[in-house]
């Protein structure tokens, strides 16, 4: 038999199979890489389910609990980033003036880095939990000492925490707005500023964040002091970085759907935000899915952290606020963080829709689909066209055409309000108020209609609640 004949059909009948599984093979193969990449798998630690989207789910550590193992295993297990619940404030890092004492402090630091999670520092100035000799001053040499504080304490740590809550809870509850009576305050109003200055020289590497609980319903007056202060430190140049929201949800401070609104209007000022301490009386699954949707809606909320592992280990215990049960197992609103946080991811790009006006029952319009800067928005009767079409971006842009901004010509009344290429600046920011206000965050104005018919001109105005000012996004 030459070279080139085909082979017998005995030698046929064995490498056919051979061949087919080869063929099969190759296929496989192919298939495999052309065939869409599997769903991402859920995760089964809330620790690794918010990562996917760039987030950590973090937990309060108290040091003396690490040595209960059920404590340990949970808190290892399910969370990536460590809050020490006490041991980094002012008493336990400076029991006496000028002598620092790290040693609680760092077994929380250590067990985190050990256990390969990051660190949030909690916190520097505060009204409460000061040693002796610091509520004994004031003045002058307060101010010093809580300088001298942040100094010793960020330099200990310097270069290894994410986030440093420098002030805490320096705003009054109620309705007042006002700061917090406290011999902080006495020092001065600009002691807050004052902190965080001294914290970004101490440590440039740590986001500085401010933190407060009962801020996180837009509507209360308590939010709003926060937001002008943020606001106004972001403007002034003064070094603030991102805002914690305690979260401690109760009967008395109940979550809000609004909740959202004001972590997106906080983003827009350009600042992170986090979730701090949650807990919600009574572990409403709902509620607990509704706050992980509403970080994971925005993209610059940078994570979550429970005050605490256990329902026994919180310090509202009785209102058994947490996710794990005191024996260790999972309670229903640890499910329902887990599959919120593995159904999310960051915001998708938003979708666009209109802006109609209450008093004409119009929407704000790009005249003849313009595209040129500077042209001028009007009101028009409302259609699906693409010149009505407004995506509110995390920024807090209103977007037109993908790349075109709402933009105020002015900071004034009767500013002129046009589109303009979309170029981060704050005449370009919008926050939703929960009156259906629009409000420029440079100038503070409401989007304002001057008239109600087709052509009517919209321009910035001091804002009056007016119908003339309120719209619906659609
Ligand atoms: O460790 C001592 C113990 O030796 C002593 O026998 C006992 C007697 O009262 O006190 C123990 O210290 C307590 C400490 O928690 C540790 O459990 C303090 O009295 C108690 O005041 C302290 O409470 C802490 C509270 O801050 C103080 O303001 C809570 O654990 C802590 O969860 C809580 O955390 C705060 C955040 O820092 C800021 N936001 C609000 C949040 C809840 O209040």
């Amino acid at each position: 038999m030459g070279s080139h004949a085909l082979p017998g059909a005995a030698v046929r009948r064995k490498i056919r199979p051979l061949l087919l599984a080869l063929i099969a093979g190759v296929l496989g193969v192919v298939a495999a890489l052309v065939a869409p990449p599997p769903a991402q798998a859920a995760e089964s630690t809330l620790g690794a389910a918010a990562a996917q989207s760039g987030r950590y789910f973090g937990v309060a550590i108290a040091a003396n609990r690490l040595s209960d193992s059920t404590y340990a295993t949970i808190a290892n297990r399910e969370f990536n980033s460590v809050t020490a619940e006490n041991e980094m404030k002012i008493d336990a890092t400076q029991p006496q003036r000028g002598q620092f004492n790290f040693t609680a402090a760092d077994r929380v630091y250590n067990w985190a880095v050990q256990n390969g999670k990051q660190v949030r520092g909690h916190t520097l100035a505060w009204h409460s939990q000061q040693p002796g000799w610091m509520q004994s001053l004031s003045g002058s040499a307060l101010r010093q000492a809580m300088i001298d504080h942040i100094n010793g304490v960020m330099a200990h740590y310097k270069g290894k925490i994410a986030q440093w809550d420098v002030v805490n809870e320096a705003f009054a509850d109620g309705s007042s707005g006002a700061r917090r009576d406290s011999n902080l305050q006495r020092t001065g109003n600009d002691w807050i500023e004052v902190a965080f200055r001294a914290a970004r020289a101490a440590d440039p590497s740590a986001k500085l964040c401010y933190n407060d609980y009962n801020v996180e319903n837009w509507t209360w007056a308590k939010t709003q002091a926060m937001y002008a202060m943020v606001r106004d430190f972001k403007q002034r140049g003064v070094p603030i970085d991102c805002v914690g929201f305690q979260a401690h949800f109760n009967s008395g401070s109940p979550y809000n759907a609004n909740f959202r609104t004001t972590l997106q209007n906080f983003a827009a000022l350009g600042v992170d935000v986090a979730v701090t301490e949650l807990d919600i009386q009574g572990a409403s699954s709902t509620t607990y899915a509704n706050v992980v949707n509403d970080c994971l809606a925005v993209s610059r909320c940078l994570g979550i952290t429970v005050w605490g592992v256990r329902d026994s280990d919180s310090w509202r215990s009785g209102d058994t606020p947490l996710l794990f049960n005191n024996d260790g197992s999972k309670k229903p609103a640890y499910t329902a963080v887990l599959n919120a946080l593995n159904g999310g991811s960051t915001t998708p790009p938003a979708d666009g829709g209109t802006i109609k006006g209450a008093a004409s029952g119009r929407c704000l319009d790009v005249p003849n689909a313009g595209t040129a800067d500077g042209t001028q928005i009007q009101l028009y009767d409302c259609h699906t066209g693409t010149n009505q079409q407004w995506a509110l971006t995390d920024a807090g842009e209103l977007r037109v055409y993908g790349n075109k901004c709402l933009d105020a010509a002015g900071t004034g009344n009767g500013a002129r309000i046009q589109i303009y290429s979309c170029w981060g600046g704050d005449n370009q920011k919008w926050r939703m108020g929960s009156n259906g206000s629009i409000v420029g965050v440079q100038s503070g104005l409401c989007l304002d209609a001057v008239g109600t018919g087709n052509g009517a001109r919209v321009q910035l105005y001091t804002c009056s609640n007016g119908d003339n000012q309120r719209w619906t996004r659609s």
